[in-house]
């Protein structure tokens, strides 16, 4: 069994991506700039977006953080968002999700142009990562194909089982692993007897957000297991695999923290990178 390092991986791509940067700046003048917006003052979501404003000026890029307070008017926040659009020296908007009650996360994610949209969440981006033609990828599930590309395993004709079918992570993870050849099952709540798909499953990549759930008897000798929770138990940060039960029988697995967490703000700043040099090469 193999702890895949995402903060090893994560390295690398940042060493990559800072010298690109640098490439940038010495052709257009400028370096990246990735903007973030955030409304309200949920504690987890700052320190994400903490951490995405640390990492740019890790690789050297330009950013913008712009913070609402809950309340603010929606209007305000479109008239931001719009500003960005326009400006020629703005590579990459991101909305830290999820707003509070009350704003049309819709509406506001719409302002974004597909160009600028680092996440990939936009419907035509999302679109084209199902088409096979993929543009912008959501970031998450991006980095886990990093990871799994770093075991050097061969995806075409492995049995993949993706567990949550979010927009931000389970559906376009499925797409990614259907576009690398590999036979997809999605699971959610309403699977029955989840059990049947994952112990035939050669990939269990399992983001749901439950704490522990995915135990040894449900993986089969010799999986690849990648965890994309961050669940917040006692104070500690536990994933939704069970990793003492599940690690013995992997080839390779994902630690929490450590393995899919470091990867997703480095896919971000790839996004960002290649907007930059899309709009302006
Ligand atoms: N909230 C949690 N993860 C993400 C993400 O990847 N992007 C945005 N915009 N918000 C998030």
């Amino acid at each position: 069994m193999e702890i895949i390092s995402g903060k090893a991986v994560s390295a690398d791509i940042r060493q990559d991506i800072k010298q690109d940067a640098l490439s940038f700046k010495e052709r257009f003048g400028r370096a990246p700039a990735l903007a973030v917006i955030i409304v309200g003052d949920d504690p987890a979501s700052h320190t994400y977006v903490n951490n995405k404003i640390k990492g740019c000026a890790e690789v050297g890029f330009r950013s913008i953080c712009q913070k609402y307070a809950n309340g603010t008017p929606q209007e305000e926040i479109a008239s931001f968002i719009k500003g960005l659009a326009q400006d020629e020296e703005v590579d990459g908007i991101l909305v830290q999700l999820p707003l509070p009650k009350g704003y049309d996360e819709k509406y506001l994610l719409s302002l974004i142009p597909d160009s600028k949209d680092v996440d990939g969440f936009s419907p035509t981006n999302t679109g084209l990562l199902s088409m096979n033609r993929p543009n912008t990828v959501s970031c998450t599930p991006l980095g886990i194909m990093h990871l799994l590309a770093s075991t050097g395993t061969q995806l075409k004709g492995k049995n993949a089982v993706v567990i949550g079918r979010s927009n931000t992570v389970g559906k376009p993870m499925a797409m990614l692993l259907l576009n690398a050849d590999c036979t997809v099952t999605v699971c959610h709540s309403k699977t029955k007897d989840l059990s049947s798909y994952t112990k035939n499953a050669d990939i269990v990549v399992v983001a749901i957000g439950r704490a522990k759930f995915l135990k040894g008897e449900m993986v089969k000798e010799g999986a690849i297991v990648i965890d994309v929770g961050i669940n917040r138990v006692d104070g500690k940060l536990v994933g939704d695999v069970d990793f003492e039960e599940v690690a013995p029988k992997c080839s390779y697995i994902t630690p929490v923290p450590g393995g899919v967490g470091p990867m997703t703000i480095t896919m971000l700043l790839l996004n960002t990178l290649n907007a930059a040099i899309h709009r302006l090469a």
